[in-house]
């Protein structure tokens, strides 16, 4: 058998490129190549024959290399050919339906805030969760001296600057004021951050502030647009109560409790949660941004988002809110 012969089977038995590959060593490798040698050998004949012999391996060669080069492609081209049956995607396929998100209730109440106060002409603002101590607080008529301020309650985020993470959406009114001319309506909502954390605290939690100031308004008017929107907002028929309440940015304060319903453990029945703090503008803080205080007043009101939620839903703990649970957020 010629050495082609025998290589043309070799070449065509090898079913892969790294069996071709180790053929082309055989054949052409640079120390022990079989054609390696032969080419070798020629160096020890006579020039006449060298011519030849010479030709005669320069045709082999270029068969072999051909041989082998096709035999790679024809490899390829076998992969190639099945792989549509190895890469089959079955469509058909059932596959168990992936976990998917729900929407948060504090984003769809906030939503629906917006749209019930949207209603009765307020004009939906946003701010910023990171505050001066002169909005959070100076602007607030809020001296230094007040507990607010205790490190106990607020997360300071610079001593030099002077920063927190503000402590409530209140600071709102004040950006808003410097930049409006009254009469206006505004509500804003958003995250604000306290040192507190058990069943109704959260060192997170939302607020929905709200300020509303012309030449007339009143505490009547306050009333009328809170019991509105808590009506829409919880329930229609909620029960609830005013108190008084102390805020230094507001004279008179008041507070509006909201009362759980029955409960199975009846450890809730019956109680009141405090959900809205609420007043008249306090006329420091309207000489602070510029307006006159003999011409305009009126009221603002700060909402507890998860606290209107858990009486509206009877949730026992807040923290539910927060842990992400599809179980707990699917039933909204
Ligand atoms: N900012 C107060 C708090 O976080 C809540 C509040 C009270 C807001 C009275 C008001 C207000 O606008 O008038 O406790």
């Amino acid at each position: 058998m010629t050495l082609f012969d025998q290589y043309l089977g070799k070449i065509a038995a090898a079913s892969t490129s790294e069996a071709v590959e180790a053929l082309r060593q055989e054949l052409f490798g640079r120390k022990a190549g079989v054609m390696t040698m032969m080419m070798k050998e020629l160096g020890a004949v006579s020039a006449e024959q060298r011519k030849t012999k010479g030709q005669e391996l320069n045709v082999l060669k270029v068969k072999l290399e051909s041989m082998l080069d096709a035999r790679l492609r024809e490899i390829a081209a076998a992969q190639m050919s099945d792989i549509a049956s190895r890469d089959a995607l079955d469509l058909t396929l059932d596959l168990p339906m992936a976990d998917s998100g729900h929407k948060h209730p504090i984003h769809e109440y906030i939503r629906k805030a917006e749209e019930v106060f949207g209603r009765m002409g307020f004009d939906t603002a946003l701010g910023p969760e990171i505050e001066t101590e002169h909005y959070n607080f100076n602007q607030l008529n809020i001296p230094e001296t007040h507990p607010a301020r205790d490190l106990q309650d607020t997360f300071w985020i610079s001593s030099r600057g002077r920063t927190v993470l503000r402590t409530h959406t209140s600071p709102m009114q004040i950006r808003y004021m410097e930049t409006h001319t009254p009469p206006f309506r505004m509500i804003c909502a958003g995250k604000v951050y306290r040192k507190d954390s058990d069943a109704t605290h959260s060192p997170m939690f939302h607020q929905i502030e709200g300020l509303m100031i012309g030449p007339t308004v009143s505490l009547a008017n306050m009333k009328a647009v809170m019991e509105t929107a808590i009506k829409e907002l919880v329930d229609p028929n909620v029960e609830f109560r005013w108190r008084t309440g102390y805020f230094p940015f507001v004279e008179p304060g008041l507070e509006m409790d909201l009362r759980w319903r029955g409960d199975e453990s009846k450890s809730r029945e019956g109680r009141w949660l405090e959900v809205v703090g609420c007043g008249m503008v306090h006329p420091n803080v309207l000489k602070n941004v510029g307006i006159d205080s003999e011409k305009y007043q009126g009221f603002a009101f700060g909402f507890g988002v998860e606290r209107m939620l858990m009486i509206r839903h009877q949730i026992p703990d807040l923290r539910s809110f927060y842990q992400g649970d599809l179980r707990f957020l699917r039933q909204f």
